[in-house]
């Protein structure tokens, strides 16, 4: 608490003659956004509590991987019905690593509006049959590329490492893999020299494992544990409530983990009418002391029915009265005052043993792969382009490492880069910079937000 105290001296007084500059100093891409902080199992945006009011964004549904960021044409079409919608968040689950993301996260800043990213793609990524040959060099690079493309914004709130990796009873042995990956992850971030964007995975609702799987992320030595955990629920199914949804049981099984939790999917459509109506349970204090908020599913209507919004060329129309059900929940909600009653303390989970619904063999207990050897060059020297989405795909690349990692694997040793990627974001860094110089006009709301980024960010780096 002292530290605290002292920070927001030290902020306070900074504030009134170098807010403008120190906002631009500290911010590390083309956002004005303060950067998002992790703290006990909460975020933070400075000292205050932040809660991700999100909707999941994938026009063009998950078969047609497509990148709604790099075309600026799409993104603006969208940003002001996320505006409409009253979020904070949206998620993306593909993005192309090979492609400049300035505009779209430029507009999403200014619109308040930060980016949970999935960091694979269909053709780079883990291979649910077979994990250990697609746990490659090859694959790495590509994850990598798009840390580099994206840690440079302020607005990019965290990172899923995977994502329904393990999407039945019988698929843990995948874990050790998702586990490997986050690793690699966090020891890239810090090698890079990029602020700690927290890494974590996204959670399918497998009722046998999806708990365990919370408890292996944050097991074994802190280079492995993972910086948050995410779950998709779809439980809560209109009318409905705390109790008979089962929240109460979720929020008792997580409520002594350490790290942030939040939903990264929910929004049960059955038996309809969905209204949304768990949007407003979601940011009660019978949640918030355990969970962060999440994400509905989903903002394009795709076919499966969970869309709020159809879209059909640049145009967007509501999907019956979801987006204004959905619309008027998010404004007639609002998040608990102080700190919602978050731990600051909890302790680290154990390892889970092996047993009917957990086998992770040949790595058990807190055991992971090694890093493939062909990789550590990118700690080092960055990643360079990214593949992209019509790359020829990771999975059969070659250069996996079965071999188990030694103790201290994934800590930070030294660092390489400075924050501003490698060869393929220098351009996206100094453009996003660019685009920070902003007219005389805009120059009051600047300096005003100013003000806020540079007491989190004091608060930010004292208590992180
Ligand atoms: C998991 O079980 C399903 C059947 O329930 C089966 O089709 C699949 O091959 C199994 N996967 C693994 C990795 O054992
Ligand atoms: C948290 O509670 C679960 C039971 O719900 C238990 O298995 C686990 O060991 C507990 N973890 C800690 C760190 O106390
Ligand atoms: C890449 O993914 C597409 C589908 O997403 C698939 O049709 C294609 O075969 C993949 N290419 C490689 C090389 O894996």
């Amino acid at each position: 608490m002292k530290t605290i105290t002292s920070a927001l001296a030290i902020a306070l007084a900074a504030t009134t003659v170098s807010a403008q500059i120190e906002a631009r100093a500290t911010s590390t891409g083309s956002s004005t956004l303060p950067a998002i902080t992790q703290r006990g199992n909460a975020f933070w945006n400075g000292n205050t509590r932040f809660y991700i009011k999100g909707i999941d964004y994938q026009p063009g549904g998950s078969s047609k991987a497509e990148d709604p960021l790099a075309d600026p044409s799409i993104c603006n079409r969208d940003i002001p019905e996320f505006q409409k919608l009253g979020l904070n968040t949206i998620r993306v689950y593909t993005v192309d690593n090979s492609k400049n993301h300035d505009e779209c996260m430029s507009a999403l800043a200014k619109a308040g509006i930060y980016l949970v990213l999935d960091v694979n793609t269909p053709n780079y990524s883990l291979n649910r049959a077979d994990p250990g040959p697609s746990y490659n060099p090859t694959y790495l690079q590509s994850i990598f590329a798009t840390i580099d493309a994206f840690a440079p914004y302020s607005n990019t709130l965290l990172f899923f490492s995977g994502n329904e990796v393990i999407n039945a009873p019988n698929t843990t042995n995948t874990a050790p893999y998702v586990k490997a990956v986050t690793r690699d992850m966090k020891q890239y971030i810090g090698e890079r020299g990029y602020r700690s964007i927290p890494v974590g995975y996204s959670a399918a609702d497998v009722a046998e494992n999806q708990y365990l799987m919370a408890q292996y992320m944050d097991c074994g030595s802190t280079q492995e544990r993972s910086d948050f955990y995410a779950i998709n629920n779809y439980q809560w199914c209109d009318p409905s409530s705390f109790q008979a949804s089962g929240w109460n049981v979720v929020v008792q099984t997580y409520s002594n983990y350490s790290k942030p939790l939040f939903f990264s999917e929910y929004g049960c459509i059955k038996p309809g009418p969905r209204t949304f109506a768990e949007t407003k349970g979601l940011f009660q204090t019978d949640m918030t002391g355990v969970f962060s908020g999440g994400l509905i599913y989903e903002y394009s209507e795709e076919g499966n029915g969970y869309g709020v919004v159809n879209i059909n060329g640049n145009s967007v129309s509501p999907v019956g009265s979801q987006f204004s059900d959905l619309q008027q929940e998010l404004a007639s909600t609002t998040v608990p005052s102080g700190d919602g009653g978050y731990s600051a303390n909890n302790a680290q989970q154990d390892c889970p043993s092996q047993g009917k619904n957990w086998d992770t063999k040949p790595f058990t207990g807190s055991d992971l792969p090694a890093t493939p050897s062909g990789a550590n060059k990118y700690f080092q020297n960055g990643a360079g382009k990214g593949p992209g989405l019509s790359g020829g795909g990771s999975q059969n690349a070659g250069g996996g490492s079965d071999a188990t990692a030694a103790s201290g694997a994934g800590q930070v040793t030294a660092t390489y880069g400075s924050g501003s990627g490698g060869a393929s974001s220098t351009s996206t860094t100094s453009s996003a910079a660019s685009s920070l110089v902003v007219p005389q006009m805009n120059a009051l709301p600047v300096l005003v937000g100013g003000m806020v980024v540079a007491v989190s960010f004091a608060f930010g780096m004292a208590v992180f």
